[in-house]
């Protein structure tokens, strides 16, 4: 990846919201789906002040969810309460939104992300962006009719410091040429077979791709966007438990893998190299709590991160000589969107969710981003991982390997 610049340029022209009394300009958020993550980006934009140089203000205006009653929580913890509906097309018809996030079980993503896209919204889709590699053609065909419309993917991951760093290194060349890539998201609460079963057990609701629907954008995202093209995938899916119960202690059969291990051979279209990329998203990998990380080998550069220590990045500077040393760098809150916090204190999950809607703020306002990894996952990166998770499908099917 040579393309380096201080201001870096996303296609997407900037636009102009109304103005608020502070003097910020105002964008009006919908939210479909008020769950988990719906609330996540709520709390963001509550504590927006902790962002600084901001070119706009997010502004929740409309939330909705199954029930009133799930949907409680905005109107007792969010400091202007937004209006709340059970109805998601209220939102769409709402003249004060104009940007939706959509975070809804994956078998809702394509009539939902269409519609938003049919009525003139800018959009933040959840991942996997569609339940499988069909209903992600078709909100990228809808897209792709609106280009002034923005659309991006809510996966935060590559937002923490040592990340954004890394990102920085791949982009300037720093590490040489690549030798091996490893990624991966790791949980492990589904290791008690008790656990209730929820919607993301379910093929139906979750989509076949299982681990990798739920967990495998995140894992993708850097590699993706370094430019490296998957070629072609071995994939091992494992269903370790088969089945959980339900609410009312009844066992049900769960369909979907827990674990996908992914065996690439990459491209580095900068170089020509092919490479191996190994990607884990494992729901059961003991003693994993939400461990996401990313080690990339290189002749010149090795660097590594896990937000096991999300403080700690730690590079190999390959020099010629004998000694090869990893250094740890504490990365603190050097955030790619400046913050209040004070440089020395660490980020968390909470953190990086604020950094990608800062990224997804600033191209919508300003057409730019400060470098290549600094924006947020793009059709073309979440199409490339549809791709891959529909051969690794097809890899596990037959035992064979297949080309993405
Ligand atoms: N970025 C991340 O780190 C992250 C983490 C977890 C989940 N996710 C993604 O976020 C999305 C939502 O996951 P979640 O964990 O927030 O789920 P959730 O179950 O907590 O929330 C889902 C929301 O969708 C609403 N909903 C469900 N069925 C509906 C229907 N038929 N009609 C209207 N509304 C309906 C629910 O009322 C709820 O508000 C998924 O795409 C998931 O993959 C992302």
């Amino acid at each position: 990846m040579a393309i380096r610049s201080d201001f870096w340029m996303t296609g997407f022209a900037k636009l102009h919201f109304p103005i608020t009394i502070g003097g910020m300009q105002k964008v009006g958020f919908g939210i479909i789906g008020g769950g988990l993550m719906g609330r996540e980006f709520a709390s963001a934009v509550a504590r927006w002040g902790h962002l600084l140089k901001m070119p706009a203000k997010p502004s929740v205006e409309m939330v909705s969810g199954l029930t009133l009653e799930e949907l409680s929580w905005f109107a007792e913890s969010m400091p202007t309460p937004p209006k709340l509906t059970t109805n998601w097309r209220d939102i769409l018809a709402n003249p004060d939104v104009d940007v939706v996030y959509a975070s809804l079980p994956h078998n809702m993503h394509e009539e939902v992300f269409t519609a938003v896209l049919k009525a003139g919204k800018h959009l933040m889709g959840e991942k996997p962006f569609g339940i499988d590699q069909k209903a992600f053609n078709t909100i990228a065909e809808e897209s792709r009719r609106r280009p002034k419309q923005l659309v991006r993917v809510a996966s935060q991951m590559h937002f923490f410091p040592a990340a954004q760093k890394i990102g920085q290194m791949i982009e300037s060349g720093e590490i040489g040429q690549v030798i091996e890539v490893r990624t991966g998201f790791l949980h492990s609460s589904d290791l008690d077979p008790l656990k209730p079963i929820n919607w993301k057990r379910q093929a139906a609701i979750n989509g076949a791709y299982g681990a990798m629907g739920d967990l495998g954008m995140h894992a993708c995202s850097m590699p993706i966007r370094a430019g490296w093209k998957p070629l072609n995938v071995r994939a091992i899916l494992r269903k370790v438990v088969k089945e959980r119960p339900d609410r009312n202690g009844k066992m049900q059969p769960c369909d979907t893998p827990d674990n996908a291990t992914l065996f690439c051979e990459m491209q580095d279209p900068a170089t020509g190299e092919h490479f191996p990329w190994t990607l884990r998203t494992h729901r059961i990998a003991p003693g994993e709590q939400n461990s996401w990380y990313i080690e990339v080998l290189g002749t010149k550069t090795s660097a590594r991160f896990s937000t096991v220590n999300c403080k700690r990045l730690e590079i190999l500077r390959y020099n010629g000589g004998s000694d090869q040393a990893w250094c740890a760098i504490e990365m603190g809150s050097h955030t790619t969107y400046p913050i209040i916090t004070a440089a020395a204190f660490e980020v968390g999950f909470c953190d990086v969710i604020q950094q990608m809607w800062a990224a997804f703020i600033t191209e919508l306002v300003t057409g730019k981003v400060p470098h290549a990894f600094a924006r947020c996952v793009t059709l073309e990166d979440v199409g490339m991982s549809h791709r891959l998770f529909t051969a690794a499908l097809k890899s596990q099917e037959h035992g064979t390997v297949e080309a993405v």
